[in-house]
């Protein structure tokens, strides 16, 4: 099977530290190294999950570092780092104090891992990596948010539950923004191809969409303290084993659009097929008039939160 030669995981916290397990016990890489600021804190969790490899058979070797420069060599970097929302906060409210993180450490990607495929899961995620794209100049290919497929999860979820069918047989996608403007696409979601329509009255589907717009508040309310960490890391390591496999997937993923869906030079979750090279297509399907018209408020809404972005010092 093929797999990396090196993967970096840039946060040490309570999705950074999720996510390397996941990705060593995935065994998708020879090398997995944790950067955090904390000294002790990636080095601990590091060898923390390495002590996992003899019980559950992978053979990636994990370290833990201080320094950005580690991150050398890696073929995805994933970027965790920064602060997580509070009960009451929403995401956006995040943009200022994760700003200035996520652009020393996109300066950091670019000069230490400048071929690198950069996974951005700090929030707000979809202006987060507006920001890596604009600081990196990477191309689009190689810059790629995390939102649409643990959104997607999360709808697919409580479809699933209220059909007492297998989560995994409901295919739906989530497109727009990882905010409350995102957009659970009805009209493309099925349980296996019979149409979710045809199985759940409007009401139904009503309270689901509502449900998971308001999925990572749900549980930030629930932990008081930091927000949801086992579902994202799932939702990426879904994204980076389609990469490192070289699985062509296709599932949603935010991306820089250039003319796409009517939008440009904007990152929103749309379906996508990520394989080696990170972002190979995007697949434009249809959208009902209603569902084109909510994905152009998910727009309005990024780009509120990109002009603030370019008002903040630099
Ligand atoms: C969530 O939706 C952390 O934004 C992430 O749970």
């Amino acid at each position: 099977m093929t797999r990396w030669s090196k993967i970096a995981v840039v946060g040490a916290g309570a999705i950074g530290g999720s996510l390397a397990q996941r990705l060593a016990e995935a065994d998708l890489a020879d090398e997995l190294v944790i950067v955090d600021i904390v000294e002790g804190l990636p080095q601990g969790k590091a060898l923390d999950i390495e002590q996992s490899a003899p019980l559950l058979g992978f053979t990636t070797r994990v370290s833990g570092s201080t320094e950005l420069s580690d991150m050398a060599g890696a073929s995805l970097v994933a970027l965790t780092a920064g602060f997580a929302r509070k009960p009451g906060m929403s995401r956006s409210d995040l943009l200022g104090k994760n700003a200035g993180i996520i652009r020393a450490h996109a300066e950091a990607i670019k000069r230490f891992a400048p071929k690198s495929i950069v996974l951005v899961v700090t929030n707000p995620v979809d202006v987060m990596a507006h920001l890596v794209k604009q600081v990196t100049e990477f191309p689009r290919e190689h810059v790629i948010a995390e939102s649409g497929a643990l959104d997607s999860a999360r709808f697919r979820l409580f479809v699933a539950r209220e059909l007492q069918v297998a989560p995994s047989d409901v295919i739906a996608f989530v497109m727009g923004t990882h905010g409350d403007t995102m957009v659970p696409i009805i009209s493309h979601c099925s349980v296996r191809g019979v149409p979710l329509t045809e199985l759940m009255p409007k009401e139904k589907i009503d309270a689901i969409v509502q449900r998971t717009k308001n999925g990572g508040a749900e549980i930030v309310n629930l932990l008081k303290s930091g927000s949801a960490y086992f579902a994202p890391s799932a939702a990426q390591l879904e994204m980076v084993t389609a990469m490192a496999r070289n699985e062509r997937k296709l599932l949603s993923a935010s991306v820089e659009l250039q003319g796409e869906y009517g939008q440009s030079g904007i990152f929103l979750s749309v379906p996508t097929i990520l394989g080696s090279e990170g972002l190979a297509k995007i697949v434009e399907t249809p959208l009902s008039a209603e569902e084109q018209r909510l994905l152009g408020e998910s727009a309005k809404a990024v780009r509120q939160d990109v002009n603030l972005l370019e008002t903040l010092p630099k």
